[in-house]
């Protein structure tokens, strides 16, 4: 084992939504250590110009970079689709993973189904999202919903309150018993699914990217020879550009909650 795999994974996000996608990697990597960093101070970045979040997560990623870490998790759509390539291009020996809708699980599933991908605005109107769904949509009726003001409503937590209710109600209530599966592709909304599926009623499949982001880290890591030993016990850490203990403390019960 080379000393390159004794390196953190730096994961980050316009906040604390990529700590689902956190999750999903410590269940799939518990030997890696993992470093995350939430733009909280910035966020929404889903109502930010694609260049505001290119700027963003390329300051995030040399950061990391300049304290070693071996890997990069982009754990938010929205800046996978503004930022992923260039940055790839910027740094071709660092793997950088990103997220994007789970829309090719949920179609396989419901290969005729009706399937809302949820999502911020500037994740459904870049290329990605439309290649996307022309590569994967197949014979499905894929229904576009943007969603602003969720990931910065679910920023301030408190997720049972009855206005964060009122505007998952707002957003999806006209599907109601109406769809097949939801793609949650913001990596905040999977902290309200239990809120979304009271909404549309039950037996809606939900889908979100972060368990496929897992793997591909695990991929990526296997191939460069990055992966940690066996014997270590992997660590996790949280800071934030909204560096107060009540921030930091928000996080971490995020990272805890049974969803
Ligand atoms: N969590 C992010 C995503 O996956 C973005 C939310 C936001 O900051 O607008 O798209």
């Amino acid at each position: 084992m080379g000393e390159r795999s004794e390196g953190f994974v730096g994961v980050f996000d316009s906040g604390l939504g990529g700590i689902s996608v956190l999750r999903a990697l410590v269940a799939e990597l518990p030997h890696e250590d993992f470093r995350y960093f939430g733009d909280s101070a910035h966020a929404p970045y889903g109502e930010k110009t694609e260049a505001q979040v290119l700027e963003l997560s390329r300051d995030i990623v040399e950061r990391f970079l300049a304290d070693g870490a071996k890997a990069i998790v982009i754990a938010c759509n929205t800046a996978t689709s503004a930022a992923a390539a260039t940055l790839r291009a910027a740094h071709p020996n660092v793997p950088i993973v990103g997220i994007e809708p789970a829309l090719k699980p949920a179609a396989r599933a419901f290969p005729r189904g009706r399937i809302l991908v949820m999502a911020t605005e500037m994740t459904l109107h870049l290329d990605k999202y439309h290649d996307l769904a022309r590569a994967w949509g197949g014979e499905c009726e894929v229904v576009p919903v943007p969603c602003p003001g969720l990931a910065a409503r679910i920023e301030h937590g408190n997720l049972g309150a009855p206005d964060l209710a009122e505007m998952i109600e707002g957003l999806v209530g006209s599907y109601s018993g109406e769809v097949d599966a939801v793609v949650l592709g913001c990596t905040h909304y999977p902290f309200v699914r239990a809120q979304i599926e009271r909404v549309l009623g039950p037996g809606v499949a939900f889908f979100d990217g972060g368990a496929g982001t897992a793997r591909q880290l695990r991929a990526r890591l296997t191939d460069e020879g990055l992966l940690a030993a066996d014997g270590h016990l992997g660590a996790v850490s949280f800071a934030s550009s909204l560096d107060t203990p009540d921030e930091l403390a928000l996080y971490r019960r995020f990272f805890s909650m049974p969803l």
